[in-house]
């Protein structure tokens, strides 16, 4: 179900950082990240992997960021009450997210061709966010520092040596739509060279 030309899904996305409680098919899921699919890629190398965590997969995954966090010094791992409350809210919080999105990538020794397949994997999600704001569903582009623990990318079923994960995308449909946020005008930015 389109709502919106594409010209006005780039002007009105917003990153949602409040959705509810209602899960999105995965359907539909499947259909938007079809659409991500369709972004450029250099050899149709397609180099982006997801992997999709709802209902019950949340669990492993909630627990394996509370691991991480507490490896790397980011949340203590003492029992007192005050740390114990800390965890609950953020699994709370996580866990309350209807969909979380594990976008990664197959690491290339060569630089150019690194780039060449994180820059595809952007625009793969950038396309996914894009599909997604015209079936009205919402996305936040997540990069957080358990993405580069490597225990984290074990616990999940990766390794670390072979893949890179590019973001974590939140997904729901929108609580609260964040106001209008202007940019720049362009040619503050660009310089024109006729000759
Ligand atoms: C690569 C990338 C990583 C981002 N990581 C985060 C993040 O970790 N947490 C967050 O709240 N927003 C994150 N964002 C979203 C930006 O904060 C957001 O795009 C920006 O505020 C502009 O708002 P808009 O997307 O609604 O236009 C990220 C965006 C990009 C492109």
């Amino acid at each position: 179900m389109i709502l919106i030309d594409s010209l006005t899904a780039i002007k009105t996305r917003r990153s949602i950082h409040q959705f509810k409680s209602e899960e999105i098919d995965t359907a539909i899921l499947q259909e938007i990240f079809t659409y991500g699919s369709y972004a450029p890629t250099h050899y149709m190398k397609e180099p982006w992997n997801i992997k999709l965590y709802q209902h019950d997969g949340k669990k492993r995954f909630v627990d394996a960021i509370i691991a991480s966090y507490q490896r790397i010094g980011m949340l203590n791992t003492a029992d007192d009450t005050k740390t114990v409350k800390m965890i609950e809210s953020m699994r709370r919080f996580l866990m309350n997210i209807p969909h979380h999105a594990l976008i990664y990538f197959e690491k290339e020794t060569d630089d150019v061709r690194y780039e060449e397949e994180y820059a595809a994997v952007c625009a793969f999600i950038q396309n996914t966010q894009l599909a997604a704001w015209e079936y009205g569903v919402g996305m936040l582009w997540t990069i957080t520092p358990y993405m580069h623990d490597n225990g984290f990318a074990t616990d999940i079923g990766l390794d670390a040596d072979s893949v890179k994960i590019a973001a974590v995308m939140q997904i729901g449909y929108p609580e609260k739509i964040p106001s209008h946020k202007e940019r720049t005008p362009i040619m503050e930015k660009m310089e024109i060279i006729s000759e």
